[in-house]
């Protein structure tokens, strides 16, 4: 079976390296319009973002994670957060968040861009929030590293669907 969504899922690959060339901001908001499409429990609605571009933004965000070359090697990033104060259910706000961010990632793919979702980060969200000079109730869920891809090699793998699959009834 082909359809659009379902290649887009098969062929999105995480993305770690990027070329030099600029990001344009409509696709910014394209991507995050896309996440916001994403459904959310009650349609509340919870998640909050924030685009980075400005480079010395960049490289003290690059201070607060392992992926300091994603970081910096990336034309723009997007935070996405939640507002607690929007939230209205601890567990499915969060997958609310999954989805908006998977969402994103999707609308990345078919933009010709690249991506790759950053939660090793998140050790570190209390000086993100510093960085990015957002209040403790903005609960950061990831970064998004963004840019024109330098190659599209990547290979991943998933182990068999049977695997998953616990019965069915
Ligand atoms: C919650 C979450 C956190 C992740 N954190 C990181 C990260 O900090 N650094 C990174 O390089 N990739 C990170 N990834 C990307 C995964 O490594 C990647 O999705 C996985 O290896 C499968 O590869 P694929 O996305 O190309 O299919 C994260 C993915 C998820 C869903």
């Amino acid at each position: 079976m082909t359809h659009p969504v379902l290649e887009a899922i098969y062929e999105r690959r995480s993305i770690r390296e990027f070329t030099d060339a600029e990001v344009s901001p409509a696709y910014l908001r394209e991507i995050i319009k896309a996440g916001i499409w994403a459904p959310s429990g009650l349609n509340n609605q919870p998640w909050r973002f924030v685009i980075i571009t400005d480079q010395t933004k960049k490289q003290q965000l690059s201070e607060t994670t392992h992926y300091d070359h994603i970081v910096l090697g990336a034309k723009a990033l997007i935070a996405v957060y939640l507002d607690t104060d929007a939230m209205y259910d601890e567990v499915k706000d969060h997958q609310s968040a999954g989805s908006c961010i998977e969402n994103m990632l999707l609308a990345v793919h078919a933009l010709g861009l690249g991506a790759v979702w950053l939660g090793q980060i998140l050790k570190k969200k209390d000086q993100v929030n510093s960085i990015l000079e957002l209040e403790a109730k903005y609960d950061l869920m990831a970064v998004l590293a963004i840019g024109h891809p330098v190659h599209r090699n990547q290979k991943s793998s998933r182990k068999e669907i049977d695997e998953f699959l616990l019965k069915t009834i």
